[in-house]
Order: C-alpha cells, then sequence, then structure tokens
C-alpha cells in the first residue's frame, strides 16, 4: 500500500499519518516510507506515544541499527538509556536536567550546530528517528536543512569545484567551534578523525547532495583555514531558510530524517527544564570514501 504523505516542507518533509508504528509492517509498508523518506527525506509521525521497545522494533523493520557506544561524554555506568539509543535529552541517569556548567551537557549542547549524525564515524548514519517523551515548555525546536536542494542551488563553478572534495570529520572539530576543547587523551583518542567525501549521490533517486556538517573540520589538501571558511561559505548558502523546515515538538512525535540527505540542528530551550528525547539510528551501508 503506497503511503499517504503530506508534503509540510519548503522543498522536502513529509507527514506521514495512515499507519501504525506499534504494529509489525507488511512489507509494502516497509518499502512505502522508504520511497518516502528516498522523496521527502524527513518523515514526520506526529502523536504517537511509543514505548522504547515499540520504538526499537519500527526501527529494526527499516534495516540494522547503529550503537550509540562512545559516542558522547557520558560514561558507561552513566547511560541512561540501552546502547540501541542514542540519549539526546539534557538528563542524567536520576532522569535530573544537567547543571549549567556540566561537562557532558556543553558537549552535547553541540547539537545546536548544523550536523549529520555520526559524520564523525566511518560508516556513517541512514536514517536517524527521534522519539519525544517530554519537551520543555518554549524553545527546543529541531530544524532540518535539504543538501539536495541546497546542492541544486550552486552555480555551475561551485557544483564543479565540490566534485572529488574529501573531507576530515571529528566531534573535536565541531566542539572545538563552541570553544569546548579540554579533552582527555582517551577521548582524543576515541574522537579521532574519518574522511568524508563532501558530495554524495542517493543510492536509489541518484540524486546529488551536498554531505555539510559542523564536524568537518578540514578539506584534504587543502590549508585549515581556507578549508573552513569555505565549509562555513557552504554551510550558510545551504542552510538559508528557503531550504530549512523547523519542527515544533508535541510530546509523541517522532521524526525520521535521512543524513544522507540532511543537516539538522536543535534549538536552545531553558537549562532546569526536562527534555527527554531518545533517538534510535539506521547503520549506513558503508564508507564514503572508497
Ligand atoms: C539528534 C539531534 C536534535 C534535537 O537527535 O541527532 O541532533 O533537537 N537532535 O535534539
Ligand atoms: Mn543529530
Amino acid at each position: 500500500m503506497a503511503l499517504k504523505i503530506k508534503q509540510i516542507g519548503p522543498c522536502f518533509v513529509g507527514e506521514v499519518n495512515d499507519i501504525d508504528l506499534t504494529k509489525p509492517l507488511l512489507a509494502d509498508d516497509v518499502a512505502a516510507v522508504h520511497t518516502g523518506m528516498d522523496e521527502y527525506a524527513v518523515l514526520v509521525f506526529r502523536g504517537r506515544k511509543l514505548d522504547n521497545d515499540q520504538h526499537l522494533a519500527f526501527t529494526r523493520q527499516l534495516g540494522p541499527i547503529e550503537q550509540a557506544i562512545g559516542t558522547s561524554l557520558r560514561a558507561a555506568t552513566d547511560y541512561r538509556l540501552t546502547t540501541d539509543f542514542a540519549d539526546v535529552s539534557n538528563l542524567d541517569k536520576e532522569e535530573k536536567p544537567f547543571a549549567r556548567d556540566d561537562r557532558r551537557r556543553l558537549f552535547a549542547i553541540g547539537n545546536q550546530l548544523w550536523h549529520s549524525d555520526s559524520s564523525f564515524k566511518a560508516t556513517p548514519a541512514k536514517y536517524s528517528l527521534l522519539h519525544a517523551h517530554s519537551i520543555p515548555s518554549k524553545g527546543g525546536n529541531t530544524e532540518f536543512a535539504d543538501m539536495r536542494a541546497a546542492y541544486d542551488a550552486l552555480d555551475d563553478d561551485m557544483k564543479r569545484q565540490v566534485e572529488g572534495l574529501i573531507c576530515e570529520h571529528s566531534q573535536l572539530y565541531s566542539r572545538g567551534k563552541i570553544g569546548f576543547s579540554d579533552f582527555t587523551d582517551e577521548e582524543r583518542e576515541r574522537f579521532k578523525s574519518v574522511r568524508q567525501v563532501l558530495l554524495r549521490t542517493h543510492p536509489v533517486t541518484g540524486r546529488k547532495s551536498l554531505y555539510l556538517s559542523s564536524h568537518a573540520g578540514s578539506i584534504q589538501g587543502w590549508p585549515v583555514p581556507e578549508a573552513n571558511i569555505f565549509l562555513q561559505n557552504l554551510l550558510e548558502h545551504a542552510t538559508q531558510r528557503r531550504f530549512v523546515y523547523a519542527h515544533e515538538w508535541r510530546v509523541g512525535d517522532l521524526l525520521m530524517w535521512d543524513n544522507r540527505q540532511t543537516m539538522h540542528r536543535a534549538r536552545p530551550f531553558p537549562v532546569e527544564e526536562r527534555r527527554d528525547m531518545r533517538r534510535t539510528t539506521l547503520a549506513g551501508d558503508g564508507p564514503t570514501v572508497p
């Protein structure tokens, strides 16, 4: 059965209503979700109230998942959720918001920079599925930008320039941009950089997209400052409002986005309020650099 999808963003983002995420999906439904993702790049399922098991079961029907191990500053003994989930909340194990100056919080607010999930891993993420369990009284939107539309809008000279470029991505680079640099030797080793192409081609639709992320900190063969200016200019181009959808969360919303075709960022919210967001992540097919 084809899903009914209503476009709600400027050039992407579809809202899906006629699918029950708590039940096993038919093969046709799974195919329709992927087709919807290929076209809209972000799908919005409103007001679903899934528990962790249901969230995970829905995700696993779409493909193999990525584990969230060692990607944040939470110690393994400090995890609030199992490693099937990226804990995108601002909560400690006791469900209390992190203090303003907590290192784990200051690292996590790097999510407020435009990025693509796990672009700092050799095999970066395919889809992310983020579910809202509790939301703050104000702020805390998530914004998405369409990297296909951004690529299409480049002039021919820029399209030629991005072809074949390879960037180095690391969480050390994104955190460096917000002045967070007090990493231990173990963390520096754990967060060492990986290579990613700057121009991706979608395996099904053949559409080209800019593979940008704040984790990108250099371009192979380029002087570092020149690379960072070049990437910053591209990022400004790619995040013009005409390419952006802002999601105002309600409890129970599930958003699924394709990290190969979009960037996203969290927006600020009051530090003392709870924002409980849990993410599963579908693994990518392999490295982007041969
Ligand atoms: C994420 C992420 C943004 C947000 O889940 O990967 O970046 O608004 N989330 O919490
Ligand atoms: Mn993210």
